[in-house]
């Protein structure tokens, strides 16, 4: 038999997490959750070690984050090498070059025949509250349209920009003003009476009518979206309404903000997802594996627009930290040298095609879904009713990782198993965690009785 690559011992939390947690409990609040309780020891590629020595395959990735592998030995030279020479200077006192060199080459690799500009903040809200301002200094304009279901961020902003509730923005108003929320196509839960392509045409008829009932496209600045919704269950929107939305957006003189926090850096298969798409955005934010856990954030626009901000008005103290940058221009050159895009392909293939038999087996799987490495298990009670069923998403993920796999819960109705796994993750340990992500839906099924196919 193969060497296993998990090894769980003990009951999870095992007896130092138990003890972490409980130190834990006392200080930190509970509003700072947690997905698998315990605490890690070691991170190599896609294995994780927590702190009583059990081993498991990270089908996580820091949600998002790590799309290079932990510890990428290209990452963590090239950290070494930026620690050893300075570690913060402030890129508005004293600037340095690895800004620059990640800042050229992230504009050479975004989509869109125009002239960028890049900044870097650190984190994925920050980033969207920059594009934000930027959009609305370029056009004089005030009103953000998102979608309902999309995920920005915790600050004020983005929490506003954010089309879910709970847990985000619940009991948290009022909100950012001038915000608006417009339908995205969730294609698994259309009207039955509606084919694909009637679906999506109604939904860009009811964006097209948005801007007589909600809000004059003229006070309009920015439309933000996600080109695959992430938190919301990896909803994949069809090519249509993406590129429809755009030529919404072009003929009112809107400008388009793609999200890409979590679809970026090679999730999809392309540095950008809108790629998929064939859009330019005017302004793609950025973050997660850009920094393979680091934390750094950008914004990419064109050249004008990213100009028309005056001296002082972007930035902060820490933003586009050298260890960011550094760590940037390193994920850069592994995911060229490791065809990590490529990889992304191999990966989403054979992740689908185990979910595909899963879905032939379980009737409480109502959809599998992916776009590259994104890939998703939407849980339902049944596949006729289409209730949503978060209790066995949320039980699979505990059978799961008692067994060894991490991974994550995500979706509008918190009925979704979404991977997110390193790209480097060896074939074998793809298929060990695959199999064991198998095993814990059966188990979860089993133990609620639904029906199989
Ligand atoms: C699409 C998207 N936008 C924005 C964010 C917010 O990023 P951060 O948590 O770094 O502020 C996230 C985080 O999950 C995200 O997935």
């Amino acid at each position: 038999m193969n060497q296993s690559f998990v090894n769980v011992q003990t009951e999870l939390p095992g007896p130092k997490a138990k003890e972490l947690l409980k130190r834990r409990h006392d200080i930190v609040p509970d509003a700072v959750s947690y997905g698998i309780p315990t605490f890690v020891d070691k991170a190599d590629g896609a294995i994780l070690q927590d702190v009583d020595g059990n081993r498991f395959i990270d089908f996580a990735g820091a949600i998002g984050c790590i799309n290079v592998g932990h510890r990428h030995p290209t990452v963590v030279k090239a950290l070494h090498d930026q620690v050893d020479r300075y570690l913060h200077t402030g890129f508005n006192v004293m600037m340095y070059e690895p800004y620059i060199e990640f800042a050229e080459k992230i504009a050479a690799l975004a989509p869109g025949s125009f002239d960028k500009k890049v900044m870097f903040l650190n984190s994925g809200a920050e980033a969207i509250e920059n594009a934000v301002k930027i959009a609305r200094k370029h056009t004089k304009k005030q009103a953000i349209v998102s979608f309902s279901g999309g995920f920005h961020g915790r600050t004020l902003m983005t929490m506003s920009l954010t089309g879910k509730v709970k847990p985000y923005k619940y009991e948290y108003g009022p909100f950012a003003p001038e915000v608006y929320h417009a339908a995205y196509p969730y294609h698994y839960r259309k009207p039955k009476s509606m084919s694909e392509a009637e679906y999506s045409q109604y939904l860009l008829d009811e964006f097209e009518k948005f801007f007589i009932s909600e809000v004059a496209p003229d006070n309009v600045a920015a439309v933000l979206m996600e080109p695959v919704q992430g938190e919301s269950g990896f909803i994949i929107p069809d090519k249509t309404f993406v590129q429809g939305v755009a030529a919404i957006c072009k003929k009112h003189g809107i400008l388009l903000i793609a999200d890409e926090i979590q679809t970026g850096f090679g999730r999809t298969g392309k540095y950008f997802a809108m790629e998929h798409f064939g859009i330019e955005p005017d302004f793609i934010t950025i973050s997660k594996s850009m920094g393979a856990g680091l934390p750094i954030s950008g914004v990419i626009g064109r050249k004008e627009m990213m100009d028309t901000a005056n001296a002082g008005e972007l930035g902060g103290t820490y933003c586009g930290s050298p260890l960011g940058c550094s760590a940037g221009i390193a994920v850069l050159e592994v995911m060229e040298k490791e065809r990590l895009n490529e990889r992304a392909e191999v990966v989403g293939d054979k992740v689908m095609t185990k979910f595909k038999h899963m879905y032939n087996r379980f009737d409480a799987i109502g959809e599998v879904r992916g776009l590259g490495a994104m890939c998703a298990i939407e849980f339902v009670e049944d596949r006729s009713s289409k209730k949503p069923a978060p209790q066995l998403a949320a039980q699979t993920l505990k059978e799961a990782r008692k067994r060894g796999v991490i991974a994550l819960k995500a979706g509008v109705y918190d009925n979704v198993v979404r991977l997110l796994m390193p790209l480097v993750i060896t074939d074998e340990q793809l298929e060990e965690g695959l199999d064991i992500l198998e095993e814990a839906v059966e188990v979860v099924l089993m133990k609620n009785k639904t029906k199989q196919v």
